[in-house]
């Protein structure tokens, strides 16, 4: 995640905004989009050009002297763009504004907002502060290495640098190794190893086995039940919410319609109860997902627009992709601070101590249904990671407990060995009954 953005991609998420509600209260910023080949060539630089066209504009609408002009328009020009588009930002009054419209080589404008996205906003909603609580007191999760599976990475991106992070832990027997879609020079003390391989080939039995964590994500298949296909047991499976600053809230909040309700449970996010495992209530936990800043490759536009592409090296994305790093990362300082903690005693940490009420103090919703979220779109409930440092009583599993429950859904001795990659299953005392911090009675 990254600590700010670029002026370029700030301009791409006010864009996006404004394609999506048009309606929004009166500003005096305006992004105006300027035609380059309509450019006198008395101008050197399309600065001078916008510099110029603002200052003419101004002369027009009110009386200045020319001693301060040069400074009037410099604190009113706000930004010149010239990757995505050609043209400007400034601050202008309305009559202003429809000066600009007459004036050589405009094209077209959209009004600024009053929003600022300066950094990724869900360590905040989590409550997460660096002085106490949860990230203090696991130190950071420092030397805890996360093993995240998704389609790829962009390794150049600003989020992978590693500035300010520590030598790798001399635990890691792992190498950065080169590959077709990655050269190991760009391995780093933050980015250590690409992993490309699909989750079933890892085997996440094997991870659980080995003491490795595992979050998933539920799937954005919703709002339908039984949208949910991952039903793994040894695995964390989250779903998605919102947070109180995404784009909907920013609009309802700026318009004075009082404290949106956050979290809820988002429409995409798919619904238990999974067919894998109907015994098992999944999914366990929601996370933050909508509207999530997040690192974005330079080579896949984050939208278009009358057939202009708009590249950002971040963008605003959501999905249970987003949901579930975050949980991956509370792993990460539960582990911090509680070395000798299994995986699922982890995953107990995290369900029993999540929350099931909002900001507004009512029971989380469902924005599908607008009704209270139940346990096959929520879980347990949404994650708090500083009370999920001290949950008091913890729900553990062993890897014996997960095979008598494989033994009671009835698999082979076959089926088991090729999750288990062991011959010899010990299928003596058979068990639905997994020590689970939730439990499922469905009809
Ligand atoms: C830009 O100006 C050129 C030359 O005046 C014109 O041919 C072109 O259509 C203009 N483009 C837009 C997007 O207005
Ligand atoms: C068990 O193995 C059989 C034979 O390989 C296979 O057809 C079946 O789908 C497996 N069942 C499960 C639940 O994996």
């Amino acid at each position: 995640m990254a600590p700010h953005i670029s002026q370029c991609s700030l301009f791409s998420y006010i864009t996006l905004f404004h394609l999506i509600f048009i309606t929004l209260a009166q500003s005096d910023n305006y992004i105006i989009h300027m035609n380059l080949s309509d450019m006198p060539k008395a101008f050197s630089t399309h600065h001078t050009w916008y510099h110029s066209t603002l200052s003419s504009v101004l002369e027009n609408s009110q009386l200045t002297t020319t001693n301060n002009l040069n400074s009037q328009i410099l604190s009113k020009l706000i930004y010149t763009y010239t990757h995505a588009m050609n043209g400007f930002s400034a601050n202008s009054s309305p009559k202003e504004h429809e000066s600009l419209k007459n004036s050589l080589g405009y094209i077209s404008s959209i009004p600024d907002l009053p929003l600022k996205i300066d950094t990724t906003h869900s360590p905040q909603f989590l409550g997460l502060n660096p002085n106490k609580g949860a990230w203090h007191d696991s130190n950071f999760g420092k030397d805890v290495i996360i093993g995240f599976i998704d389609t790829g990475v962009w390794p150049e991106s600003e989020s992978f640098k590693d500035i300010g992070i520590t030598n790798i832990p001399s635990k890691w027997k792992g190498q950065c190794e080169n590959s077709i879609h990655f050269d190991s020079s760009l391995c780093n003390k933050k980015l250590i190893v690409p992993l490309y391989e699909d989750p079933v080939a890892i085997g996440t039995f094997a991870a659980m086995e080995k003491g490795v964590f595992v979050s998933t994500s539920a799937g954005n298949d919703g709002p339908d039940l039984t949208t949910l296909h991952k039903g793994t047991p040894w695995v964390i499976t989250v779903a998605a919410g919102t947070m109180d600053r995404d784009f909907h809230g920013t609009l309802t909040l700026g318009n004075g319609f009082g404290v949106k309700a956050a979290p809820s449970v988002d429409s995409y996010s798919s619904r238990g109860p999974s067919y894998s495992c109907k015994f098992v209530l999944k999914p366990d936990i929601t996370a933050p997902g909508t509207s999530i800043l997040a690192a974005w490759p330079t080579n896949v536009p984050v939208f278009e627009l009358n057939s202009h592409k708009f590249f950002s090296k971040f963008n605003m994305d959501s999905g249970t992709s987003m949901s579930c790093p975050h949980v991956a990362g509370v792993a990460a300082l539960i582990k911090g601070a509680h070395r000798d903690w299994s995986p699922a005693a982890i995953r107990s940490a995290i369900m029993t101590t999540s929350d099931i009420f909002d900001n507004t103090n009512e029971q989380i919703k469902d924005i599908d249904s607008g009704d209270k979220a139940t346990p096959f779109a929520l879980g347990a409930g949404h994650v708090n990671p500083n009370r999920a440092l001290n949950p008091g009583l913890v729900y553990d599993v062993g890897v014996q407990d997960y095979v008598n429950l494989l033994c009671a859904l009835e698999y082979s001795q076959q089926n088991i060995t090729t999750i288990t990659r062991s011959s010899s299953n010990d299928c003596s005392k058979p068990s639905l009954d997994l020590n689970y911090p939730s439990f499922i009675a469905f009809c």
